[in-house]
């Protein structure tokens, strides 16, 4: 049987929630998005929740809101899902990109001062692969440099920086995706929380075409960003079974990391003050080893298991990498030594003992 890499986590009751949106003959953005939003604030501790329709829109809009615009840069990973630098491109700024921390995945507060330019204005800290970044160094950065600071969280609901939940926030927004990849799912669909009313009621109205009330009008040039009461009765299901789904992903993580580690591989462990929610799974094969990362692929996905290399770096990608020549090795390294590995929350117990096999009996 076929292994995908990621699979959500459905029931009846996601099944009933959306038809009884589809029965209430309302399925615009309407109350279940409103009570999706406050349920989400109080799961992260926000104070503000704004649902869109996808992680990349959350991106946008709060660059947008945030006054991010021609002439200013962001600096950001290239590590990333290339919506991260995309929505800073749509706003008509520059994405600067900086190298990774190789034990962690996200962004080396280190190389912070040496990409700051007089334009910058942000810095987008990326929780990759579920796994917080340094908030810490990187919030010390940017309110030395008067800058702000941006998360995303896209693959990071249900995880932690030093006890405290991502998203509370540590900046100015996190933005979330519920993409199906993800740790919940809404089909596409996105949120941002933030602790500034003032920029929650600007991403409201850019979300929907400029307008709040029809009191007030179009306040000013918008999107159609909105999320659907479809999606958000889906989303309000799948909040409540997170615990759940955070407790067996890290389970697996669990089993997977003491699977690998007697034999010397490299699995990717949570750093001192990190609680991940596992979204991906990393394992290093680095160069030079008894074998190497395309022959771990081709091996796996010849029996079915959908494994994925490290995420393909955005400064790759002729329309960003002619903006200015980088060198940023450990990104290019982990794109070229990390696998991942199938972990959802309906794996079972056999079919990840098979994918441990079968890394195993490549290596061994
Ligand atoms: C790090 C990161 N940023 C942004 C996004 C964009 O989210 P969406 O697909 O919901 O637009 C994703 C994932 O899809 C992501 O992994």
């Amino acid at each position: 049987m076929p292994i995908p890499i990621a699979r959500p986590t459905f029931d009846t009751a996601e099944e009933k929630a959306a038809q009884d949106v589809i029965r209430s003959g309302w399925i615009l953005q309407g109350p279940q998005v409103a009570d999706f939003e406050r349920e989400f604030a109080a799961y992260v501790g926000a104070k503000e929740a704004v649902a869109v329709s996808s992680g990349t829109a959350a991106l946008h809009l709060t660059l947008l809101a945030a006054g991010i615009g021609a002439g200013d840069s962001v600096i950001c990973p290239s590590y990333s899902f290339i919506a991260t630098a995309n929505a800073i491109r749509h706003c008509g700024a520059e994405a600067v990109f900086i190298d990774i921390d190789p034990s962690t995945y996200n962004l080396d507060p280190k190389l912070l001062e040496p990409a700051l330019r007089p334009d910058t204005k942000a810095v987008m800290a990326v929780h990759q692969v579920g796994f917080p970044a340094e908030l810490d160094e990187i919030k010390a950065f940017c309110d030395k440099h008067g800058l702000l600071l941006i998360e995303d969280a896209a693959c990071a609901l249900g995880s932690r920086y030093k006890g405290e939940p991502i998203g509370r926030p540590h900046g100015l927004a996190a933005c979330f995706s519920f993409h199906p990849r993800k740790i919940i799912t809404t089909g596409d669909g996105g949120m941002v929380t933030t602790s500034s009313s003032e920029l929650a009621r600007r991403i409201r109205a850019l979300r929907q075409h400029g307008i709040l009330s029809a009191e007030e009008g179009y306040l000013e040039v918008g999107y159609n960003f909105r999320m659907t009461d479809l999606q958000a009765a889906v989303g309000r299901q799948q909040l409540k079974k997170l615990p759940d789904l955070l407790e067996r992903r890290r389970l697996q993580a669990v089993r997977y990391i003491e699977a690998f580690l007697p034999w010397g591989l490299k699995p990717q462990l949570e750093s001192p003050g990190v609680f991940s929610n596992y979204q991906s799974f990393q394992l290093r094969f680095p160069s030079g080893g008894t074998v190497s990362q395309q022959q771990v692929l081709r091996h796996l996905n010849s029996k079915g298991i959908a494994a994925q290399p490290g995420i393909l770096p955005i400064h790759w990608q002729k329309f960003y990498a002619s903006v200015k020549e980088y060198h940023l090795p450990q990104t290019d390294t982990a794109r070229r030594e990390v696998v991942m590995l199938p972990i959802y929350h309906s794996l079972s117990d056999d079919e990840q003992q098979f994918v441990i096999d079968s890394v195993l009996e490549l290596v061994l």
